[in-house]
């Protein structure tokens, strides 16, 4: 854990300095730059952006080389996350109050749209680097990321009109690979190996990588929604350590359709699946009702369901990544992460 920290914390400043160079702090309308600013400056852990240089390290590649794909992509996480606070009904992000409920939604959604064109602006500069072949190659990478991260979003918000006993195990696959599998794994981890000009294999393999671990990823953010303290949800991680700064079990207000719903409604006997339809979704639910629902996957396992589903997921990935990827510091370094992202408690 310390290592990854270290790791994230090196990768920070860099990729802060970039972002500068496309994101300025002052502009007109000055509501505009000081609203996208705003969850950059509450922090966040900057993992995908070292995905992408540790990806780019283990095939021998330069970190520095990789700093605007890495700038890009959390310019688009930062992207993502105003959309989805909208979406969710999210009140708090990073321990501090969303976007749309510091500025109101319209701005909100336009801040996020600002976002998405400094993602291509950071992109198309990378080119005095990459040169064009393989800027045009990021780029495709990242156009196909958009369209699938916004299919898997749709499953996801589809899903919470439908009965509980409509949601499989492989929608869930496949609706976490795609919401965020890719932009949060598979995307990062490919980039890096671009950079580094990896082999056909090689690119394969850290992508396979990468699925896996953003899935494990998601899963750990699943299990975190419902078993941090409710002390911590304010507490912001503001450099790369601190607390988890989500609503407390925001996903079960929601209605979503998380490893641990689905799981915990497959095995619950019919007293506990009724209790599961009236809470799961309820508007104004309490936090008694919340963790009457938290109850309920403890009683089958739900918890420890996924955590070993997480667990299996990154070994299975660490295992199958180290036939194709030659031992190198920066292949540690990503096992490192890879652990990381299923242990990490914000
Ligand atoms: C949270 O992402 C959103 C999801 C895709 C689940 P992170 O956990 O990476 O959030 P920050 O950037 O560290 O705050
Ligand atoms: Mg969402």
């Amino acid at each position: 854990m310390e290592d990854v920290i270290k790791i994230l914390s090196k990768i920070k400043p860099l990729i802060e300095k970039e972002i500068g160079k496309h994101l300025p702090r002052k502009g007109i309308p000055q509501i505009l730059f000081d609203g996208c600013w705003k969850y950059f400056d509450y922090g966040g852990k900057r993992f995908r952006p070292a995905l992408i240089a540790i990806s780019c390290e283990a095939l021998n590649g330069r970190i520095e080389d990789t700093i605007p794909a890495g700038a890009a992509l959390e310019i688009a996480h930062t992207y993502f996350l105003i959309h989805d606070d909208i979406e969710d009904s999210s009140k708090i992000r990073r321990g501090k109050p969303s976007l749309h409920i510091t500025y109101g939604v319209p701005h909100a959604i336009n801040m996020g749209d600002y976002l998405f064109f400094k993602v291509y602006e950071t992109l198309l500069s990378g080119q005095t680097i990459w040169g064009y072949e393989k800027t045009m190659k990021i780029l495709e990478l990242m156009t196909e990321m958009f369209g699938i991260t916004g299919e898997g979003q749709a499953m996801e918000i589809e899903q919470r009109k439908k009965g509980l006993s409509k949601t499989s195990m492989e929608w869930y696959e496949t609706m976490a690979l795609s919401k965020t599998g890719y932009y949060s794994g598979g995307t990062p981890c490919m980039i890096g190996g671009i950079i580094a000009d990896g082999t056909k294999k090689q690119i394969e393999a850290l992508k396979k990588f990468g699925f896996a671990i953003g899935v494990a990823f998601q899963i750990q953010d699943d299990i975190l929604n419902i078993t941090m303290s409710k002390t911590e949800q304010r507490v912001a991680p503001r450099t790369v350590g601190g607390g988890y700064g989500k609503d407390f079990a925001g996903d079960i207000e929601e209605g979503k359709r998380t490893l641990l719903i689905v799981h915990a409604f497959k095995h619950a006997d019919k007293t506990d699946k009724g209790i599961m339809r009236r809470l799961v979704g309820k508007k104004n639910i309490t936090t008694k009702e919340k963790e009457k629902i938290i109850d309920i996957m403890k009683k089958y396992g739900s918890i420890e369901y996924a955590k070993e589903y997480a667990s299996d997921t990154v070994k299975k990935a660490i295992k199958d990544m180290r036939k194709e990827i030659p031992q190198t510091k920066g292949r540690n370094k990503l096992e490192a992460i890879a652990q990381f992202l299923i242990d990490r408690k914000f």
